[in-house]
């Protein structure tokens, strides 16, 4: 097979392995408690189900395709949710119904990555980034990361790591595998530097609202100018509903679009009639508590991780994702995650999936499911541990 090599240089989730043993495992009967993917265990919220109904029947079952920019009513509805929720103006003409944040993350490095082009990216970090930066033929520059900065980067490491070739900056917020949170200052610092150098930056806010220990915030407020990223997969509990958004820069949109049109046409119709109840007052109450929800089983999954031993270095403040140092017990998390699950029968995720700082000793637990499950699952990982 003559395979390009930006593609033979993309590597497959480590856990995907993991999860096919822990399938095999729980089809012999085995109670597996999962806690590697990326998804709660809550079902679409009721007025999003009747919304997509509602749009089957009123269109006596044709499901066309919409503009590729999105509806134009769902491009409105969430540039006065930024109004509403964010007090920040933004133009629907700037924002672009995608196929999930995946699709806007491929769309804004497909029309911004010159071939050789390097994008800074936290490590450790959500691992699609550098496969996407990849495929469009550019490069990874790592930002290590550590538990001192919060898991985030700082103005400091943007000056030190940026090249002559770095094309801008790359922000998750809520961030995927720690959970760490910007401060909408550190993000004006950060776009300042960024900006200075003639840079541009991508900032992910797919996990946006699901914040515990503060109020929800975007970076459209401090930086205008920046890609923002963003989905209803997490605090509208929608994952397989594929839908997301973008917000481009002035000038950007008519660009990414017809880039959209080549690659996909648009996103899913019956999920973007859906989506206008997602962003609706009227559901405001349950996504909330939903994510008080979340944050018991943060607090629950946290000390009783904690007394098993493993250290939580940074707080995690936001999405439901804790990144656990296994350290006292391992340098080997592939292994442990290996031996959790045939021993303990709980699924976690390797850090190595999320870069190569200093993750070869930590675990990435996604407390997405109930308290009980999270407190037997807990108790379990000690038993291991404290057989070692
Ligand atoms: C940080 C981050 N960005 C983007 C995505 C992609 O999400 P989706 O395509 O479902 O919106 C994920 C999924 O887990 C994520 O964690």
């Amino acid at each position: 097979m003559n395979l390009a090599p930006r593609i033979q240089e993309i590597h497959p989730f480590r856990v995907m392995e993991l999860l096919a043993r822990a399938r095999a495992l729980q089809a012999q009967g085995h109670d597996i408690i999962h806690l590697e993917v990326g998804e709660p265990d809550f079902p679409t919220p009721a007025p999003v189900l009747e919304a997509a109904q509602r749009f089957f029947v009123e269109h006596g079952g044709h499901v066309p395709y919409t503009p590729t920019a999105g509806l134009p009513a769902l491009r409105e509805a969430i540039a006065d949710y930024y109004a509403r929720r964010f007090g920040v103006t933004v133009s629907p003409e700037r924002i672009l119904v995608t196929t999930g944040a995946s699709a806007a993350l491929t769309l804004i490095l497909a029309a911004a990555t010159h071939p050789g082009d390097g994008w800074l990216i936290p490590d450790p970090g959500y691992p699609c980034n550098r496969h996407l930066v990849r495929t469009f033929e550019g490069q990874t520059h790592s930002i290590p990361v550590d538990a001192a900065d919060n898991f985030q980067p700082t103005v400091a490491h943007v000056e030190q790591l940026w090249r002559a070739n770095t094309r801008g900056l790359m922000l998750a917020t809520p961030s995927n595998p720690t959970g760490t949170v910007l401060t909408l200052a550190q993000i004006a610092a950060l776009a300042e530097a960024v900006r200075a150098r003639g840079g541009l930056l991508i900032v992910d806010e797919i996990y946006q609202g699901l914040n515990y220990d503060g109020e929800a915030c975007t970076a459209l407020s401090v930086a205008p100018d920046a890609f923002i990223i963003n989905s209803f997969s997490k605090y509208f509990g929608m994952t397989g509903w594929r839908l997301g958004w973008l917000v481009a820069p002035e000038g950007w949109a008519p660009h990414l679009e017809k880039l959209a049109q080549h690659l996909y046409i648009c996103a899913p119709t019956p999920a973007q009639y859906a989506a206008l109840a997602a962003l609706s007052e009227d559901t405001r109450p349950l996504l909330e508590a939903r994510r008080e929800q979340l944050l018991r089983r943060r607090n629950v999954f946290a000390k009783a991780l904690f007394s098993s031993g493993l250290i939580l270095d940074a707080p995690p403040q936001g999405a439901f994702y804790l990144y656990a140092d296994a350290a006292p017990f391992t340098d080997d998390t592939q292994q442990l995650a290996a031996d959790l699950l045939e021993q303990a029968h709980v699924a976690c995720t390797p850090g190595i999936d999320f870069g190569e700082h200093r993750t070869q000793t930590r675990l990435r637990f996604a407390y997405a499911t109930d308290e009980a499950r999270l407190q037997e699952a807990a108790e379990r990982i000690a038993r291991v541990l404290q057989s070692r």
